[in-house]
């Protein structure tokens, strides 16, 4: 659009002609930037919601389950290890989510969790690269995510902590972008005159930023051919995974999804399914109590397995996706968001919060693969403040993991209630190295014990 005319007209077109009211009232430089971020809008796509109902027959995915893992693992676990060490992987951690339901302000990753060594989720996340990047002998790229709300912050928390010990420049921020909020007439909010009102466009919102922020190439370049992909809020979740990458380049894969056998077939999780050639994860909300009992011809339940967010992205396929101009679409969800109005100053009016969902790239890939894990060993999420998936769950799940790494070494472990067993990253950050490092400094366990590396 070459200049305020045709920017009007689109605006008109898209019925958000609304947003050019106050203009005269801003300064020119404020007048200048919200023009700008007007015009760069994909206004279109904000009418494109996706619709969830995906049409074709629905069918088992192609799973790595825990008896094939355990047949496989040493061959996998070779593949991968040579990949690691050829410098193949990158670890990228989604951190820009806005964390309400924790109720903290700051980036979720400087909450201090740690129970003993009272570490930010952000140190233990960096220690396990740390780990990682001293075993294979080299800097693993990590790559943060952040989203504009929590980029500054997330940059000075890693420099003010002398980036956990990692080295210089093997971090890279890079944040993720946002997309208008709407009312429920489809017109877009505003936050102030002159300012919409936006949210960070979704843990999807990572594929665009790898891309527009250069990353993407840049692994390319580096020959990193495979992403294993976290979330910040799930503190046990592995990023030294050789059978993961191994299992990629065993097969080839676009995605490897990792997926937890449903406890009953009521479980509130998305389920990674076939339809049609392509796999899909289907959200629980999308189900019938019929659909969720649903058998195959083995008589396994087809919505067997849900995804905890983790997986193994081919830098290949992202850059084939990139290439070819491809752009997760948004999912809307109804919220209560504050808004501004130039007669009512800011109100709280129920509206849409528009989010991208990096799960949607999962349909485009040819070759999906799901890769059973242990429902306690990898997944101890954080997301409320008390209750479920509190820093309390996730800690209480964290000590009982090591608490087994000890007794897998023989060590009596007698615990009460609200004692905890924290093992630093740096000391170890998987079970092997637990047991290789293990000096059987004691033989029972009965109260709060905590292992550190000695500096
Ligand atoms: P959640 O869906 O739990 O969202 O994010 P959240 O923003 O952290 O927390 P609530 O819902 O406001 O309480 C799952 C993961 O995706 C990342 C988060 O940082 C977390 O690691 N995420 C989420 C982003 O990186 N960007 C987003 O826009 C949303």
């Amino acid at each position: 659009m070459s200049d305020a005319f045709a920017l009007a007209d689109h605006l008109a077109k898209h019925g958000q002609s609304h947003l050019l009211a106050g203009l005269d009232q801003l300064d020119p430089a404020a007048r200048t930037a919200y023009l700008a971020r007007l015009h760069d809008i994909d206004w279109a796509e904000l009418h494109h919601h996706l619709s969830t109902h995906t049409a074709g027959e629905v069918a088992s995915s192609r799973v790595v389950a825990p008896e094939e893992r355990s047949r496989r693992a040493a061959e996998f676990a070779a593949l991968g290890e040579a990949e690691y060490r050829a410098g193949k992987v990158g670890v990228l951690m989604v951190a820009g989510g806005q964390g309400t339901r924790l109720g903290s302000s700051a980036p979720k990753g400087c909450f201090t969790l740690s129970p003993l060594g009272h570490k930010s989720i952000y140190q233990l996340q960096a220690e396990k690269v740390l780990a990682l990047s001293r075993r294979v002998g080299r800097a693993v790229p990590f790559l943060v995510m952040t989203s504009p709300m929590t980029d500054a912050e997330t940059r000075e928390f890693f420099a003010a902590n002398a980036w956990f010990g990692l080295a210089e420049g093997q971090v890279r921020f890079f944040s993720q972008g946002t997309v208008p909020s709407l009312d429920q007439q489809g017109r877009a909010l505003l936050a102030g005159n002159g300012r919409l009102l936006e949210n960070p466009d979704g843990h999807g919102g990572c594929f665009t930023a790898l891309v527009k922020s250069g990353n993407l190439a840049r692994l390319r370049a580096e020959g990193v051919t495979q992403i294993v992909y976290i979330q910040v809020d799930n503190i046990l979740v592995p990023v030294d995974d050789p059978l993961l990458v191994g299992l990629a380049a065993a097969e080839g894969t676009d995605v490897i999804t990792k997926v937890l056998e449903k406890a009953h077939p009521d479980e509130k999780v998305g389920h990674l399914v076939k339809i049609g050639s392509r796999d899909h994860i289907i959200e629980y909300t999308e189900l019938t109590p019929e659909q969720t009992r649903q058998k195959n011809a083995l008589g396994e339940l087809v919505y067997r397995w849900g995804s905890p967010a983790m997986h193994c992205w081919s830098v290949a396929f992202l850059a084939r996706l990139a290439d070819a101009g491809y752009k997760i679409p948004l999912h809307r969800s109804s919220k209560p968001l504050k808004a501004w109005t130039p007669a009512g100053g800011i109100a709280e009016v129920k509206g849409w919060k528009n989010e991208r969902f990096i799960f949607d790239l999962i349909p485009e890939a040819k070759v999906s693969v799901g890769l059973a894990i242990d429902r306690d060993g990898e997944f101890a999420p954080v997301k409320n403040k008390d209750g479920a998936d509190s820093p309390a769950t996730a800690n209480r799940l964290a000590s009982d993991l090591y608490a087994s790494w000890l007794r897998a070494a023989g060590v009596e472990v007698a615990l009460p209630a609200n004692a905890h067993i924290e093992i630093s990253p740096r000391y170890a950050a998987t079970q092997a190295q637990f047991l290789a490092r293990w000096d059987g400094r004691t033989r029972r366990v009965a109260g709060d014990f905590f292992l550190e590396e000695d500096r």
